[in-house]
């Protein structure tokens, strides 16, 4: 800051922002504020950038100030979207803040069982049919997607549900992957001019429900999934005066962390409360191909409904290509249910702006269509998880999940608790993973404050079998050596 020119206030202030002002916030506001001057100027400069401002000597100006003070402040505070402060960090986040202070045994190599990314070979047939589908990159999609790609998920639920007829025109929609749509769909059912809307999450959760809940101006209600329903949300516990103003349900069957899936019984009661107070449930049912017993596959939302002898009113699934086939980074799945909300999603979507590229809808058709890859990957994980699951329950309270590719394990007889045990793993074994209490949120119980995700570990058995044998013999190393 210079003071310059002929007049007393003519100035030029320079302004150059730091990379942590960049980190406060999307625009920096500065005010310039003269002491005992009844005026002040602000102005907001872009992050990264430099700004520059020249007083001119039309101010007013104030008889014996001797200085100017500028103040700097993130500007999102005042005019961008409030909810966004709501955001709670995201597990990641937080493990990353755990562990900056661990040395990883350095005489070890890193296994990680942290981040629940598919590292299984994408298939070739997946690949050459994006490779030749490359002349596609000159078109602009459509938000609703291909016929022939509507067609072939359509066909694929009827297969794999045992479902009659699905109308690929109005019950089904491709989206860029199930987080991006579990997200969006929050804003579209969300109604935030009712009063004190709320959306339902399991307990633990995937955090995009509470990011979509709070986003759309409602608040998340928890209801936790304890081992006790093998780990189905407890919806006998959430009141009815707490249903009535819910407007949403998620549910993640596969469950992530826990891999539980819902029981007929379990949708029944949940599509009698649907009725009774009007609210809408998303299924997520990303990890639905992913099983151990080829003879039972995990139980769909639109399949249950269909046993129960009902419509898809008030309810859609979502599903993912990501794990069934190995492809997290091609970013393709869909939704599928009550054509209503499709309707509505549709006109959302079209502003969003989320079409899935042309070269993608290929590549998922060629995988929708194709069964034997999803039967290979499956064999995959059935031996990691048949040698692994053993192993693991000598030391730790751990058994084969329903579905899904993580281990949801209680390390409570390690006498640590879930926070210190990460911690003290990956120093002395080099093994990653996340602990349970940062998956999950605190709820009160009976007066008493619980974290249903408390002394679990979610271990995620994404890499080859023999990186996972050995990670499970590294955690079994470290906890005798605790007894
Ligand atoms: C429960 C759950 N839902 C949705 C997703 C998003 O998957 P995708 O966007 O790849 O379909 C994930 C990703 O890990 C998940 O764990």
């Amino acid at each position: 800051m210079a003071r310059t020119g002929a007049s007393e206030w003519e100035w030029v202030v320079d302004v150059a922002l730091t990379a942590l002002d960049m980190a406060a916030g999307i625009y920096q506001q500065i005010n310039l504020t003269i002491p005992g001057a009844a005026w002040k100027r602000c102005w907001t400069v872009a992050p990264g950038t430099s700004g520059r401002q020249e007083y001119s000597p039309a101010e007013p100006t104030v008889s014996g100030a001797s200085s100017i003070m500028l103040r700097f402040k993130p500007a999102w505070k005042n005019f961008v979207n409030p909810r966004l402060a709501s955001l709670q960090p995201y597990p990641f986040e937080k493990l990353k803040e755990l562990v900056k202070d661990v040395t990883p045994n350095p005489a070890l190599a890193p296994i990680s069982f942290g981040i629940g990314e598919p590292k299984h070979a994408t298939p070739a047939l997946i690949q050459r049919a994006m490779a030749d589908a490359l002349a596609g990159l000159a078109n602009y999609p459509t938000t609703a997607g291909s016929l022939a790609l509507r067609t072939s998920i359509a066909e694929w639920i009827q297969r794999r549900y045992g479902l009659p007829k699905i109308d690929p025109a109005t019950e089904v929609l491709p989206v860029t992957g199930t987080r991006e749509a579990l997200f969006a769909f929050g804003q579209v059912v969300i109604d935030s001019t009712r009063p004190d809307p709320l959306v339902l999450c399991p307990n633990p959760f995937y955090q995009i429900y509470e990011g979509a809940a709070l986003l759309g101006g409602a608040r998340p209600y928890f209801a936790n999934s304890d081992p006790a329903r093998n780990f189905a949300p407890d919806f006998d516990s959430v009141p009815d005066d707490v249903w009535a103003r819910v407007q949403l349900v998620y549910l993640c069957t596969p469950g992530n962390p826990s891999g539980s899936v819902l029981t007929l019984e379990d949708w029944k009661k949940l599509f009698e409360l649907s009725d009774r107070y009007g609210f809408v449930i998303a299924s997520d049912e990303c990890y639905s191909e992913i099983y151990f017993d080829e003879a039972r596959p995990p139980l769909g939302g639109l399949e249950a409904a269909h046993r129960l002898g009902r419509g898809f009113e008030r309810l859609v699934m979502f599903s993912s290509l990501s794990k069934r086939s190995n492809v997290p980074g091609m970013r393709s799945g869909f939704v599928a249910g009550d054509p209503e909300l499709l309707k509505t999603f549709l006109l959302y979507r079209t502003y969003h702006g989320s079409a899935m590229s042309p070269v993608v809808q290929s590549a998922s058709i060629a995988a929708w269509n194709d069964e034997t890859h999803v039967l290979e990957n499956r064999a995959l994980y059935r031996t990691k998880f048949a040698q692994v699951t053993p192993m693991l329950a000598e030391v730790i309270d751990v058994a084969l999940p329903d579905a899904g590719f993580y281990l949801w394990a209680n390390v409570a007889r390690t006498g640590l608790d879930d926070a210190t045990f990460t911690r003290e793993l990956l120093a002395e074994q080099n093994v990653a993973m996340l602990p349970g209490s940062y998956v999950a949120r605190d709820v009160e119980v009976n007066g008493t404050v619980v974290n249903p995700g408390r002394n679990y570990v979610r271990i995620a058995l994404v890499a080859n079998v023999e990186e996972c044998l050995e990670g499970a013999r590294r955690i079994v190393e470290f906890c005798r050596r605790r007894k």
